[in-house]
C-alpha cells in the first residue's frame, strides 16, 4: 500500500472512469460554447476580503468552509470555494464590462469548501458555470438556463428536475424583510441564529433543524412581495421556459448558500442522489459588481457540479460500462516483435492523420494483447504480422460486434475516417 493518501474528502477521477468525467465536463463545456460564451481561466486562490465581500458573511460558505491561509508575504488567501466572485473581479480588474454587454464567459476547474464529506459532497470538487454580465433582461435568464438543461438533455439524464423562484429587485426585498424580521422577532430563536438571521434573514428558510423549519413554513415568502417590475419579469421568464420546453417548478422558500442573488434563482435538483441532490443552481446577482468596486451592471450565472453530474449519470445507468466513453478509435497489436517496428510507424503515420490510436507495445502474446485492445474501449482493432505486411491489407474488427472488415494498410486512416 502506498505511504500516501489523497486528503480526507477530495473527488478524484482516474482511467478508467476518468473518461466518463471528461464527457460530462465537455458536454457541459460544448453546451455554453454554442450559446456564445468565452473561456475564462482565473486563479484558484485570492484574496480572502473577495469571498467574504462578495460571496456574503451569513452564509456556511464563508464562515465555515473556507481554506483560508496566509501566504509568505502575511496576506490572507483563500482557495476558490465558488467562481462568480472571482469572475467579478476579473471582469472589473480588466475592463471587460467597458467592451461589448453582455460580457459572456464560462469556467470549468477545482473549487474547495471544507465541509463534511459524504457521497457526492467533496472538499475539493469540479463545476462548470458560465455568468453573462451586463443585461437584466429576462431572455437573458432563461438563456442561461436553457444552457445547462440542454446539456443534461444532451447527457441522456431524465430524472432531474428544476426548481426556481424570484428574489425581487431591491424594494421587493425591502418590503419581504419587514415583514419577514417582524415574523422572525416572534420566534424564539437562540443566540448564534439570531446573529445569523439578523445578516441575511433569508438564511432561515434553509435551516434543517426540524423546530426552526416547521416555525419557517408559516414565514412571508418573497414571491408574495415581488415588485410590479419584478412580477413581470419573472412572468416573461416562466413563459420562455415553457415556449422552450423547459419543465420547471416554482420553489418560493428555495434558499441558495451565497448572499449575492437577486431576481431569479434556481436550482437543479437530481432524484436519486439522495441528500446531495443538487446538480447545479445560479441566479441574478444585481448588486454584485458594484459591491466589489465596479460598475452597478447586473448579472446572471450558473454554477453546475460536475462530480454530482457524474454520479446522476451512473445512477441513471448512461455508461453501460466504465469506459464506454473511451475515445480510441483504434488499438493495433503487432505480431511477433520483428514487426512492431512497422506498426510504431503506422500508429504514428495514424496519429498523424488525426486518428486516436494506440497499440500492444512490448512483446505480447496475442490473447494478452486482444485483451488490452478490449479494455481500451477502442472501436476497432487490427493484428498486423507477416501476412499483413507483405499483402498490404489488414481485418479490420469492430470490436462491439466482432464484424470484420478488409482495409489497405496505406488507406487504413482514410477507411478509419469514413467509417
Ligand atoms: P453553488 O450552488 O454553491 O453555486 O454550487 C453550484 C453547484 O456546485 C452545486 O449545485 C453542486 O452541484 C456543486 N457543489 C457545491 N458544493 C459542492 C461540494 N462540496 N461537493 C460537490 N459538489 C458541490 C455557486 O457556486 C455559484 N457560484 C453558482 C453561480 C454562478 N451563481 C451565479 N453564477
Amino acid at each position: 500500500m502506498s505511504k500516501f493518501a489523497a486528503p480526507k474528502g477530495v473527488s478524484e477521477y482516474f482511467p478508467p472512469r476518468s473518461q466518463n468525467f471528461e464527457f460530462v465536463r465537455n458536454t457541459l463545456i460544448g453546451e455554453a460554447v454554442v450559446s456564445g460564451y468565452q473561456l475564462i481561466e482565473l486563479p484558484v486562490f485570492e484574496d480572502t476580503e473577495l469571498f467574504k465581500r462578495g460571496v456574503g458573511e451569513s452564509t456556511d460558505v464563508v464562515s465555515k468552509e473556507m481554506y483560508t491561509f496566509e501566504d509568505r508575504g502575511g496576506r490572507s488567501i483563500t482557495l476558490r470555494p465558488e467562481g462568480t466572485a472571482g469572475v467579478m473581479r476579473s471582469v472589473i480588474e480588466n475592463n471587460l464590462d467597458k467592451g461589448q454587454l453582455p460580457v459572456k464567459i464560462w469556467y470549468s476547474g477545482a473549487f474547495f469548501r471544507a465541509e463534511r464529506p459524504q457521497a457526492g459532497r467533496y472538499r475539493q470538487f469540479y463545476q462548470v458555470g458560465v455568468e453573462a454580465i451586463g443585461l437584466s433582461e429576462p431572455e437573458i435568464d432563461v438563456e442561461v438556463i436553457a444552457i445547462a438543461d440542454r446539456a443534461f438533455k444532451k447527457l441522456g439524464l431524465k430524472k432531474y428536475r428544476l426548481d426556481i423562484t424570484s428574489l425581487g429587485d431591491a424594494s421587493s426585498r425591502a418590503a419581504h424583510r419587514v415583514d419577514l424580521i417582524k415574523f422572525i422577532e416572534g420566534l424564539n430563536l437562540d443566540d448564534a441564529t439570531a446573529v445569523r438571521a439578523k445578516l441575511n434573514p433569508l438564511r432561515l428558510f434553509d435551516d434543517k433543524r426540524p423546530e426552526i423549519s416547521s416555525a419557517m413554513s408559516k414565514a412571508p415568502v418573497l414571491l408574495d412581495y415581488l415588485s410590479e417590475e419584478s412580477r413581470k419579469s419573472f412572468e416573461s421568464v416562466k413563459s420562455l421556459l415553457e415556449d422552450f420546453g423547459i419543465a420547471y417548478q416554482i420553489n418560493p422558500r428555495m434558499v441558495r448558500g451565497l448572499d449575492y442573488y437577486t431576481g431569479t434563482t434556481f436550482e437543479f435538483v437530481h432524484e436519486l442522489l439522495g441528500a446531495q441532490s443538487g446538480i447545479g443552481g445560479g441566479g441574478r446577482y444585481d448588486g454584485l459588481m458594484s459591491q466589489l468596486g465596479g460598475a452597478d451592471l447586473s448579472g446572471i450565472g450558473f454554477g453546475l457540479g460536475v462530480d454530482r453530474i457524474l454520479l446522476a449519470c451512473e445512477a441513471e445507468g448512461i455508461f453501460s460500462s466504465d469506459a464506454v466513453t473511451s475515445s480510441l478509435e483504434i488499438y493495433l497489436i503487432p505480431l511477433g516483435s520483428e514487426n512492431t517496428k512497422f506498426v510504431t510507424n503506422l500508429l504514428n503515420q495514424l496519429r498523424n492523420s488525426g486518428v486516436i490510436a494506440d497499440m500492444s507495445y512490448g512483446d505480447r502474446a496475442l490473447k494478452g494483447a486482444m485483451k488490452s485492445a478490449d479494455k481500451s474501449g477502442a472501436k476497432y482493432s487490427c493484428v498486423i504480422g507477416e501476412s499483413e505486411i507483405s499483402s498490404g491489407s489488414l481485418t479490420l474488427k469492430e470490436m462491439k460486434s466482432g464484424v470484420t472488415k478488409e482495409v489497405r494498410i496505406d488507406s487504413l486512416a482514410q477507411a478509419l475516417k469514413e467509417i
